[in-house]
C-alpha cells in the first residue's frame, strides 16, 4: 500500500467509469471523472437526480468499486484494499452520513448507543467508548439528548447525531449524501454550520453531495456532475455580490450562471420545493416530473408551476 506523499492530493479520482450492469444492459452512471482535493479541503458536488453523485461518494466509501479509472484516498488506492483491510478503511477512515434520516442511525438504539456502536465494531473498549460517544454528542449539541431513541428526536437531531456516528472511529474523510436534503431550511442551515464547525474542530476532509447552493456556499469548492461527467467549477459564482431582484422582477445573474444558461434558446423556470430553478429548456418534462416525485418522496404529485422564457437572442441589448 502506498503511503501518503505530502504533496500529493489527499484524494485522486482518474478516469473513473462506473457501470451498473442491468439485466442484458449497461448503465453508465459515471463516464471518466477526474478529480483531486487537497487533505482538509471541503468540496460540495452539485448536480441533477441521476448524475451519478451517490455513485462517486459509494466509491470513495470503498462501498464500491469502479469499473475503470482509479480511485486514491490518503495514497491508497482502494481497488487494492480487499477483506479486512477493505472492511477497516470503511470502518475508520471514512464517516458517512446519508440524506434519508432512518438509513443513518438505528431507531430502537439510543442516540449515545448509536454512536458508541461503530466503536464496538472496530473493538475499542468499553469505558473509552463511552467516553467518546459523549464528547460526540455534546460537541454535535446533543448533550442533553443522549438517552434518546431516534423516533423522539427531529429531523435536525437525528442528523446531528448521524454526524457523531459518522465521526465514532475519528474518520479523516466525512461523506455527506445530501445531509440536510430532508429537512426544513433552518435545521439544514444548523447542520451546515455544525458540520464547518466540526471541519475545523477535527481536521476534517469533507465531500458533501447537495442539490441546494445555498448549502453548497459552505464548502472550499463547487463542482457540478451531469450525465456523470463533471462540468463547470461553480465555486467563484458565491464571490460575486448576491444577485438582487428588481421591483421588476428582473434579476441579473452571475456571469458563472450566465454561462451555463448561454447555450439554450429557452429557459424553463420552475418553482420546486427547494426553490425557483432555471434550467436550459430540454424535452424533459416527464423527467423532471420524476425527479420532484423522488424529491418528495413519492408523496402525490405536486402542482407544479411553469413557465418557458424565451430568449430573443441580442433583443434585450
Ligand atoms: N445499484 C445500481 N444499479 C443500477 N443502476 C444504478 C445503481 N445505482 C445507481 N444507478 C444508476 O446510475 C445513475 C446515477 O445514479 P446515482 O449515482 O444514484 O445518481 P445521483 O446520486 O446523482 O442521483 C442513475 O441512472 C441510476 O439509476
Ligand atoms: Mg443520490
Amino acid at each position: 500500500m502506498a503511503s501518503e506523499n505530502g504533496n500529493a492530493p489527499y484524494i485522486r479520482c482518474k478516469s473513473v467509469v462506473k457501470a451498473y450492469t442491468v439485466g442484458d444492459h449497461e448503465i453508465v452512471a459515471l463516464r471518466g471523472v477526474d478529480f483531486t482535493m487537497r487533505r482538509g479541503e471541503m468540496v460540495a458536488i452539485v448536480g441533477p437526480s441521476g448524475a451519478g453523485k451517490s455513485s462517486l461518494l459509494n466509491l470513495l466509501g470503498g462501498l464500491d468499486m469502479p469499473t475503470a479509472g482509479r480511485v486514491l484516498v490518503g495514497g491508497t488506492n482502494l481497488a487494492e484494499l480487499k477483506g479486512r483491510a477493505l472492511a477497516a478503511y470503511r470502518l475508520r477512515r471514512v464517516g458517512f452520513v446519508w440524506q434519508q434520516v432512518g438509513r443513518n442511525l438505528l431507531e430502537h438504539r439510543s442516540a449515545l448507543s448509536n454512536v458508541t456502536l461503530p466503536m464496538m465494531l472496530a473493538a475499542e473498549g468499553f469505558r473509552s467508548r463511552r467516553h467518546r460517544a459523549r464528547e460526540l454528542l455534546e460537541a454535535v449539541g446533543m448533550g442533553e439528548h443522549a438517552h434518546k431513541r431516534p423516533p423522539q428526536l427531529s429531523g435536525g437531531q437525528q442528523q446531528r447525531v448521524a454526524i457523531a456516528v459518522a465521526l465514532a472511529n475519528h474518520p479523516d474523510l466525512l461523506l455527506a449524501d445530501e445531509p440536510t436534503g430532508a429537512l426544513d431550511r433552518e435545521s439544514a442551515a444548523q447542520v451546515m454550520e455544525l458540520i464547518a464547525e466540526l471541519r475545523a474542530r477535527y481536521g476534517l476532509t469533507i465531500l458533501m453531495v447537495t442539490h441546494d447552493m445555498a448549502m453548497a456556499a459552505y464548502a472550499d469548492r463547487t463542482l457540478t456532475l451531469r450525465d456523470g461527467a463533471l462540468g463547470q467549477d461553480l465555486t467563484h459564482v458565491t464571490d460575486e455580490a448576491p444577485p438582487q431582484l428588481d421591483a421588476e422582477g428582473r434579476i441579473r445573474l452571475p456571469a458563472l450562471v450566465r454561462a451555463q444558461l448561454e447555450e439554450a434558446a429557452r429557459i424553463a423556470v420552475e418553482i420546486r420545493p427547494e426553490g425557483v430553478l432555471l434550467r436550459p429548456e430540454q424535452e424533459q418534462a416527464d423527467e423532471t416530473d420524476a425527479i420532484l416525485h423522488d424529491m418528495l418522496g413519492g408523496a402525490e404529485r405536486p402542482r407544479r408551476r411553469r413557465w418557458r422564457l424565451w430568449r430573443g437572442r441580442g433583443a434585450h441589448r
